[in-house]
C-alpha cells in the first residue's frame, strides 16, 4: 500500500489547501448565495448542513479523489461482504449484520432471546432471589459495554416503559456502584454484567462488590446469582462465575466493543424502552448502511463527514473537534463519539506497521448546549484555536416537552453556528470582535427517536471507518490500551505493601506517598 502522504492526490491538497486557506466563510457564502442549501444533504431522515466548512467545490473534488485513490468503495465492500478486514486480529467488523433486516441465524436467536427476556421482565415475569420480579435492572460493564446503551438509553428516556428501571455503573472506583445502588431492593435488583471479553477488570471487580451486596443483605441464599444477567463472548467464564447458561445473551468476536450496542450489550436499552422501539432503532442504523453502502461518494454523508474532518486535521493542523447536542437527553453522545473516534482512530501506524505520517483522529470533546455557550464557547468564538464543530439538533420537541424552551434551545444552536461561522466586526474594540471562520457541521434530526438516534449513530459509525480507511489504519483494533491495564495488574500488590521492585523512580515516590497517605489516615 502507497503511503498515504506520498500519493500525488494528498500533494495536490496540500497545495490547494495554501490557496485558500486564508478565504473566509464570509466569502465564500457571499459569493455562493445558495451555499446554505446547496451544501447539504440528507439520509435516513438526517438533514446534515455542511456548507458552513471551509472548503470549495474543488476541495470537495479532491477529497473525495482522494478517498477513490484509497480504494474507499472496495474496502466499503469488503466491510459489508465480512470479509476480515481487522488486520491485526484476523476478524471481521460485522456489525452491521446485527441491524440487518435479515440478520445471521445466530443473531436473530440472540435477538428473540433478548425480547423474550425484555417481554417476560415486563410482564413482571422475571424473578429473582426469593421469587421477587424484577424492578430495576443495573448495567455493569466499561468502554463500549456502557457507552452506546447508556447514550442510547438517555437519548430516549421520553419513551421509557417504567416497568424495569435502568442504572449504569463503569467506574472501577466503589464511588460508581455505591451511588448506583443507593435506595434499591436487592430482592427486586438484577445485574447485567455486560463484558465482550469477560476478563475486564473493572467489570468483574464491579460484578464482585455486587454480589457482596447481594449476599450481605439476603444472607447468601443458594440462588443468589439468580439476579445476574451476562452479555459475552466468553459463555464459559461467566458460567465459571456463577451465571446460568440461560440468563447468559452472546455477543461474537466479530462486534467490536464500540460498536456492539445493536447487539445483546444494548440489553438495558430495550428494558426501558421495550424491543419494538429497540428494533426502530436498528431499523435507523440499517437505512443508513444502506445509504452508506448505495449512495454515490459525492452525496454520501458518513464519507463527506469523514473526509471534512481529514481536511481541518491533516491540512489545517485543527487537534480537536467539539461535539455540541442541543439536546440534553443526547448529553452523552459526546463520550461515546470519544471511544468511538479516539479508540479507533487514534493510531499511529498503518496497517502494514508503517507510520502513516500524519495526524490521525483529532481529540473529540463537547457537552450539550446550551450549557457549553456558558463555559467553553468563549474559546470556540474568541480564542486562538481551530475547533470545527458537530452541532447535533432535534428538529422537534419530545413527546410531552415544552415547545417553547425547546424553540429556545433550536436558536441557539442555529445562533451558535452562525456567530461562529461568521464572526462579527468591531475594529474599534477588540475585546468585543469576533473572527468567525470557525466551521461546522449541522445534523439536523427530525426529532429525537430510536429510529433518528440509530441512524446518527450508524452515520459516525461509518464516518470513522472511511477516516481509517483513508488513513490507512485498521479501526477494529485497539492496542494502545493493554500496556495499562497491565501495568495497574502489577501496582496493586506495590500499593498494598508488597515490593515495588521493577518501578521507575517516580511511580516509586509516588506508591510511597500514598502508602504514607493511608497509614496517617
Ligand atoms: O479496554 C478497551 C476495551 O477493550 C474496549 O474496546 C471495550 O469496549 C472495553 O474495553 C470493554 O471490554 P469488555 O466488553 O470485554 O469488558
Amino acid at each position: 500500500m502507497t503511503r498515504l502522504i506520498d500519493l500525488p492526490a494528498w500533494r495536490v491538497l496540500r497545495d490547494h489547501q495554501s490557496r485558500i486557506a486564508s478565504l473566509h466563510l464570509r466569502d465564500l457564502f457571499a459569493a455562493e448565495p445558495d451555499r446554505g442549501a446547496r451544501l447539504a444533504a440528507q439520509a435516513a431522515g438526517l438533514y446534515v448542513d455542511y456548507s458552513k466548512h471551509r472548503l470549495t467545490a474543488e476541495t470537495l473534488r479532491l477529497l473525495l479523489e482522494l478517498a477513490r485513490e484509497r480504494e474507499l468503495e472496495r474496502w466499503r465492500d469488503r466491510m459489508f461482504a465480512g470479509e476480515a478486514i481487522n488486520v491485526s486480529e484476523g476478524r471481521s467488523a460485522r456489525h452491521v449484520a446485527l441491524r440487518s433486516a435479515t440478520p445471521p441465524q445466530e443473531v436473530g436467536a440472540a435477538l428473540a432471546r433478548m425480547r423474550a427476556l425484555v417481554d417476560r421482565a415486563h410482564r413482571g415475569n422475571l424473578r429473582g432471589v426469593n421469587g421477587r420480579t424484577v424492578r430495576t435492572v443495573v448495567n455493569l460493564g466499561i468502554g463500549g459495554s456502557d457507552l452506546g446503551p447508556r447514550l442510547a438509553t438517555r437519548a430516549l428516556r421520553a419513551l421509557e416503559l417504567g416497568r424495569v428501571a435502568t442504572r449504569f455503573v463503569t467506574n472501577v472506583d466503589p464511588a460508581d456502584l455505591d451511588a448506583a445502588l443507593d435506595g434499591l431492593d436487592p430482592e427486586t435488583t438484577f445485574f447485567i454484567v455486560a463484558s465482550k471479553t469477560f476478563t475486564t477488570a473493572e467489570t468483574l471487580d464491579n460484578a464482585r462488590r455486587a454480589r457482596a451486596w447481594l449476599a450481605r443483605a439476603l444472607g447468601d441464599p443458594p440462588d443468589l446469582l439468580a439476579n445476574f444477567i451476562a452479555v459475552t463472548g466468553n459463555p464459559d467464564a461467566a458460567r465459571a462465575w456463577g451465571i446460568a447458561a440461560e440468563r447468559i445473551l452472546p455477543i461474537w468476536d466479530w462486534v467490536g466493543g464500540r460498536y456492539s450496542l445493536w447487539s445483546a450489550i444494548g440489553l438495558p436499552i430495550a428494558f426501558a424502552i421495550g424491543m419494538d422501539a429497540f428494533d426502530r432503532l436498528r431499523d435507523g442504523a440499517r437505512a443508513m448502511d444502506e445509504h452508506f453502502r448505495t449512495a454515490p461518494l459525492e452525496s454520501n454523508l458518513p464519507t463527506l463527514l469523514a473526509l471534512i474532518d481529514i481536511w481541518y486535521g491533516d491540512f489545517f493542523g485543527a487537534q480537536s473537534r467539539a461535539v455540541l447536542p442541543y439536546a440534553e437527553d443526547l448529553r452523552d453522545l459526546p463520550p461515546y463519539l470519544q471511544q468511538l473516534e479516539m479508540e479507533s482512530n487514534g493510531k499511529w501506524v498503518d496497517r502494514d506497521g508503517r507510520p502513516v505520517g500524519c495526524a490521525t483522529a483529532p481529540v473529540v470533546w463537547g457537552a450539550a448546549g446550551t450549557n457549553g455557550q456558558h463555559a467553553f464557547h468563549q474559546l470556540l468564538h474568541q480564542g486562538t484555536l481551530l475547533v470545527p464543530c458537530d452541532f447535533v439538533v432535534p428538529a422537534q420537541a419530545s413527546a410531552g416537552a415544552d415547545r417553547e424552551a425547546h424553540r429556545l434551545l433550536v436558536a441557539n444552536a442555529l445562533a451558535q453556528s452562525a456567530a461562529l461561522a461568521f464572526g462579527k466586526d468591531e475594529p474599534a474594540a477588540p475585546h468585543r470582535h469576533y473572527r468567525g471562520n470557525q466551521p461546522s457541521t449541522s445534523i439536523v434530526l427530525p426529532r429525537l427517536d430510536p429510529h433518528a438516534l440509530g441512524a446518527l449513530l450508524a452515520l459516525y459509525e461509518h464516518k470513522v471507518f472511511v477516516q481509517g480507511v483513508v488513513w490507512g489504519i485498521n479501526s477494529f483494533d485497539q492496542w494502545g490500551v493493554e500496556l495499562g491495564k497491565a501495568r495497574a495488574k502489577a501496582l496493586v500488590p506495590a500499593l498494598a505493601g508488597e515490593a515495588s521492585a521493577g518501578l521507575d523512580s517516580s511511580t516509586r515516590a509516588l506508591v510511597a506517598r500514598i502508602r504514607g497517605t493511608r497509614a496517617a489516615d
